[in-house]
């Protein structure tokens, strides 16, 4: 795949997904209007999408095996791919609360709690949540039970990667290994970081791919191999987004650099150094580019967005 096509299709899916996530937001009289702008200043004030662009990216490669054509299968994977991203959002809306990293800037913007107070802050992010279930549940709307029973593998799938044994456990090991959880304090060896890494950040990456993978109809062993890709390039991303920390700056990065090794976290640069970390996480592009190669999965943008994880400046 070219880089010009590249460009492209990551082009189109982001206003795909932007018009989506623009429909499927309740708007006022819906709610009230303040809870509504807070949602969107934080969901479209200019993520990478990396999320959804994983899910129609994983639909679309599922759906070339059975030559299903693209529209069709990003069509079905769409509520999904808009979903995570909501529950992403969510989750950085929360991160970046005084009770937690503390963050004043975040996508360019001062952050949400910032501008409208910490009380709207929680409440946007609980907002926010809770649409993408309700999203989830709703979209596609179909009364074919073949794409009924594909929903309610992707809403289990999403939900469990949210939760207490996915981001949310992540959140709480990263709160701890830091010194914020009072009289909880918890030490992190190598093992350790990586699993916080998987859960914080590798289980919504990994449930973006898969729920796009089940939406289109995915073998079993199809979205088995979609979730080894995920959970590889998952640990890749945090992994640069750490390095990202250390070497990058704010006017590049849209959030404030520096502040993992201000607030103690655990981090891969602070136990592996900046090389070290580099390397570990090209190995795992490698990994995730082989368990597509051997589902034959390579066909496609799946290849091209791994690249991206480890190429990315922001
Ligand atoms: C930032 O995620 C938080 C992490 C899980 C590392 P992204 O780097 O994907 O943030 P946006 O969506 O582009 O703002
Ligand atoms: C946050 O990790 C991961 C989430 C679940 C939001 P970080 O705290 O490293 O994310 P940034 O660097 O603030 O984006
Ligand atoms: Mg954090
Ligand atoms: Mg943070
Ligand atoms: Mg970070």
């Amino acid at each position: 795949m070219g880089a010009s096509e590249v460009r492209t299709f990551l082009a189109s899916a982001r206003a795909e997904v932007d018009e989506a996530l623009e429909r499927f937001l309740p708007a006022p009289p819906d709610c009230p209007p303040l809870i509504g702008e807070a949602m969107r200043y934080s969901l479209f004030a200019g993520g990478k999408r990396l999320r959804p662009i994983l899910t129609l990216a994983a639909a679309d490669a599922v759906g070339r095996t059975v030559g299903s054509p693209s529209g069709a299968v990003r069509g079905l994977a769409l509520p999904s791919a808009c979903a995570v991203e909501m529950i992403h959002t969510y989750s950085l809306v929360h991160d970046d609360l005084p009770a937690m990293d503390n963050d004043t800037l975040r996508r360019g913007r001062p952050t949400l709690h910032v501008v409208y107070g910490d009380g709207i802050a929680v409440l946007a992010g609980d907002a926010l949540q809770a649409e993408a279930f309700a999203l989830l549940a709703r979209e596609p709307a179909a009364d074919d039970p073949v794409v009924c029973a594909r929903k309610l593998r992707a809403l289990g799938a999403i939900a469990a990667a949210a939760g207490a044994a996915g981001m949310v456990g992540g959140q709480t090991l990263d709160l701890q290994a830091a010194g914020q959880a009072p009289n909880h304090p918890a030490v992190l060896d190598a093992d350790g970081l990586r699993g916080m890494h998987a859960r914080k950040t590798g289980a919504l990456i990994g449930a973006a791919a898969v729920s796009g993978a089940i939406m289109a109809g995915g073998l079993a062993a199809q979205v088995e191999a979609v979730g080894r890709y995920a959970a590889d390039l998952g640990l890749a991303f945090q992994i640069v987004d750490d390095i990202l920390d250390v070497e990058g700056d704010a006017a590049q990065l849209g959030k404030t650099a520096g502040k993992d090794a201000a607030g103690g976290k655990p981090t891969y640069p602070a136990l592996f150094g900046l090389e070290g970390s580099r390397h570990m996480a090209a190995q795992c592009i490698q990994r995730a580019r082989q368990a597509l190669a051997d589902a034959r999965l390579s066909e496609g943008w799946l290849p091209a967005v791994a690249e991206w994880v480890v190429g990315r400046s922001n």
